[in-house]
């Protein structure tokens, strides 16, 4: 944790200017001045600066450029630009190329004051979120699971479990939660790791030829089977069959199933040999099967045989803190496929993609994150990128610009205050996370005291028990 004052950089060719701001700032801040933009990229090379707050109109290098080599070289240090009253155009090409913020020469303190004070508020949770994302790296286990939501954090701990058994898990969550990726996760993670991983989707299956891609056939066993066939169940040997949309598997098959599961053993249609099974069985479903049970479609003592660990994945819409993150990593991911150079996102596209519902959760994401940088310009994604329908579905954040001081005096407010939350949580599962769980120990590397915690966790609604030792 930052204990210093954060670094501000004060980039003016005009003295008077420069004094002023820095008187103001440097009982809060660490002020650091240059006098044109090649200067404060020299700056910029030997420290950590946290904001940046620069002039436009400056000798060798505009603070346009300046903005441009920050955007390019380092896009976690957000930059303000001063602007003179009357140069309007100025601070509209700044944001345009990806300022934090303007404000308007000849400079009111308070105004400068609001927004530094957020710039640096914003800087520290980009660089909080940088620093979760490389210990994420580290430890965690299945690399491709990205998450900081604790409920998923304990599904993966439980996997981590579970991997080294041999009992059964059943997975539900809804369409693109990434059941899938839990799967292989676990799969690698397994004793089982160097054998295969054979994936049957339940729900692609012809009813009549379910049975032979299941267990197989002999040469004959029914008209067009004109060789021997070996079933996924004896292709998985000692690996792993992953059963997808388990709840698609017809009545009759799922006896035939479960007799496996009993007996470990099965023959090919039409043969008589018996034949062992030792994979492991991981299912899947974005049905809740419980009601199938119930409404007798589905099996109650098969049900009971695969949920002998269970792993609900949580829908996108209840873990929201994971879309800044998810987004970043499918931006990584999709560098190559979009042939675009996209650095990053900016923070109202941020905001969009957060407060959507998402029905069809990560897969859904990621293919709006692949659409938006296709067709985005390269650089960072702004709002103007992201899919009309995304925007649209959100509203109130996009559609309401404000048009009157007041308004727009409550919309800064309310967006501070969104950023200070989103802030707040990010530092706490950071904490908790580091003391395992244990109140006491996290005051102690926080300096709060332990009520302060409490209330914090309260306010956050965390709960600290899941996320003891995981
Ligand atoms: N936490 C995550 N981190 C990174 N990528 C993820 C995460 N969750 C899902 N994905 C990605 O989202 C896509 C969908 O995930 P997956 O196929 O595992 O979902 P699913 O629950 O099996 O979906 P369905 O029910 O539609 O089969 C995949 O490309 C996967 O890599
Ligand atoms: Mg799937």
């Amino acid at each position: 944790m930052k204990t210093e004052k954060p670094k501000l950089l004060i980039v003016d060719d005009e003295e008077r200017a420069w004094k002023v701001l820095k008187i103001n700032f440097q009982d809060r801040y660490d002020v650091l001045v240059a006098k044109n933009g090649a200067e404060a990229v020299k700056v910029l090379d030997k420290e950590q600066v946290d904001t940046i707050l620069t002039d436009v109109k400056m000798p060798e290098m505009s603070g346009i450029e300046l903005l441009k080599h920050v955007k390019k070289t380092s896009d976690w240090i957000p930059v303000v630009v001063m602007t003179a009253f009357g140069s309007v155009e100025n601070a509209v090409e700044a944001m345009k190329a990806g300022a934090y913020d303007y404000i308007l020469k000849p400079i009111k303190i308070e105004d400068a004051e609001l927004v530094v004070k957020r710039a640096v508020e914003y800087s520290s949770m980009l660089q909080e979120n940088r620093s979760l994302k490389d210990r994420l790296k580290e430890y965690e286990v299945p690399q491709d699971i990205i998450t900081i939501n604790s409920e998923m954090r304990s599904l993966i701990g439980l996997v981590k479990e579970v991997a080294v058994t041999d009992a059964s898990v059943l997975i539900e969550g809804e369409s693109g939660t990434g059941k899938e990726l839990f799967a292989r996760a676990l799969h690698r993670m397994s004793v089982r790791s160097e054998g295969p991983f054979i994936e049957v989707n339940c729900g692609a299956i012809p009813h009549e030829l379910f049975e032979s891609e299941l267990f197989g056939h002999e040469r004959g066993a029914f008209t067009g089977a004109v060789s021997t066939k070996k079933g996924k169940l004896e292709l998985a040997e000692n690996g792993t069959i992953f059963l997808d949309e388990i709840g698609e598997m017809p009545l009759d098959l799922q006896v035939k199933l479960l007799h496996v599961l009993e007996n470990r053993q099965f023959t090919r249609v039409g043969g008589t040999t018996f034949l062992q099974s030792a994979a492991r069985v991981v299912a899947a479903t974005n049905r809740n099967l419980k009601d199938d049970v119930e409404s007798g479609r589905f099996r109650k003592d098969l049900y009971y045989r695969l949920k002998v660990v269970y792993l609900h994945v949580p829908p996108l819409r209840e873990r929201r803190e994971d879309i800044p993150l998810l987004v970043d990593h499918f931006i990584a991911k999709h560098g190559e496929t979009a042939k675009k150079k996209i650095t990053g996102i900016d923070r109202e596209a941020v905001d969009i993609l957060r407060l959507h519902s998402w029905s069809g959760n990560v897969r859904e994401l990621e293919n709006v994150v692949l659409q938006t940088m296709i067709f985005a310009r390269g650089g960072q994604i702004a709002v103007d990128s992201l899919p009309a329908e995304i925007r649209d579905s959100v509203g109130p954040l996009t559609e309401h610009v404000p048009a009157t001081k007041d308004e727009l005096q409550k919309e800064k407010v309310r967006r501070t205050e969104k950023v200070l939350m989103d802030l707040e949580r990010t530092f706490l599962l950071n904490l908790i996370e580091q003391s395992a769980g244990n109140i006491s120990e996290a005051a102690r590397i926080s300096s709060y005291d332990r009520r302060q915690i409490q209330n914090l966790v309260k306010k956050h609604g965390i709960d600290v028990s899941k996320l003891r030792d995981v």
